[in-house]
């Protein structure tokens, strides 16, 4: 047997840790059943140990994902009502479609496809997102994550200590910015103000320090635009570098359960967009303050 598997007490699955820097794989767990608490836990210590979760084989309703990721703490929901005045399922629907529901290289938003971690926009922004394929094209669609711990920690001491205490303004207004969308309009700016967060964040689960970067970023507090965003593209090519990262090749059933506080993300167009279909059920567990 492996000796990196850990059978948990029930016997029943196996979380097996991906060789290289991060990611775990696990096997023989059903996440439509109800879980017990042990194994709750054993999923938590998991998740704080490699960051990524991949769960194989899964086929999960919107309402089985919902009621999985409320182990993990609140449901990130929509603001917006149905006509009835009924709160939508918070499942977001990832998807490459246009109106009518044809696959298209040329989505509405192309956000996806930058670093990011998710809504770093918000004052509190995300801990967790799942993501659940349910359609896949036959080959790529994958997805990146570049671990922002080992970014900080493989910096130079000299870089390390000048931006320790840096805090930086996260914007809806400069993603879209940044990543070449259709500027925010007013009534978005409206509802969602810049924030400001620290550049390296304390992950409240293990205390390790990381870098808070990716394509929601403005500038730095106190810094000029383009000092601001020398500094800030030079630590998010850092941290993504190839040794820092891994690459989700999706298998029909996947669910994959990712840590927004101590990765960044983006999802990769190595797949004929226009001609197949990928469509995955995306929710979202609400964080903290980072601090
Ligand atoms: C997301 C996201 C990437 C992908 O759902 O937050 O960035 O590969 N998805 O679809
Ligand atoms: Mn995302």
């Amino acid at each position: 047997m492996d000796a990196h598997v850990n059978v948990p007490q029930d016997g029943n699955f196996t979380i097996r840790p991906l060789d290289g820097l991060m990611g775990a794989k696990i096997e023989g767990l059903n996440l439509s059943a109800t879980l017990e608490a042990p194994v709750v836990h054993d999923i938590l210590d998991a998740f704080l140990a490699h960051h990524i979760l991949i769960f194989r084989d899964q086929d999960l309703s919107k309402e089985a994902q919902v009621s999985f990721t409320e182990n993990f703490g609140e449901l990130e929901g929509h603001v917006h009502r149905l006509p009835n005045g009924k709160k939508l399922p918070p499942v977001h629907i990832v998807n490459n479609l246009d109106p009518e529901g044809r696959p298209t290289a040329k989505p509405h938003t192309t956000g996806n496809y930058h670093w990011h971690t998710d809504k770093s926009y918000h004052a509190v922004p995300s801990l967790a997102t799942l993501l659940h394929a349910r359609e896949l094209p036959p080959t790529g669609g994958d997805t990146l994550f570049a671990n922002t711990t080992r970014g900080y920690e493989t910096l130079p001491e000299e870089t390390k200590q000048r931006i320790e205490d840096l805090r930086v303004i996260h914007s809806w207004e400069a993603s879209r910015r940044n990543t070449g969308n259709a500027p925010a309009t007013e009534a978005e700016k409206k509802d969602r103000p810049p924030v400001t967060h620290p550049l390296v964040r304390t992950h409240p689960g293990t205390g390790k320090k990381a870098l808070y970067v990716g394509m929601h970023t403005s500038h730095v507090e106190g810094m000029s635009e383009s000092e601001s965003r020398a500094l800030l593209d030079s630590l998010a090519s850092h941290t993504t570098k190839p040794e820092f990262v891994y690459t989700h090749t999706w298998r029909p059933g996947d669910l994959v359960m990712w840590d927004n506080r101590c990765l960044l993300h983006r999802a990769d167009t190595n797949y004929d967009m226009d001609k197949h279909r990928r469509i995955l059920y995306r929710t979202v567990v609400r964080g903290s303050l980072p601090f």
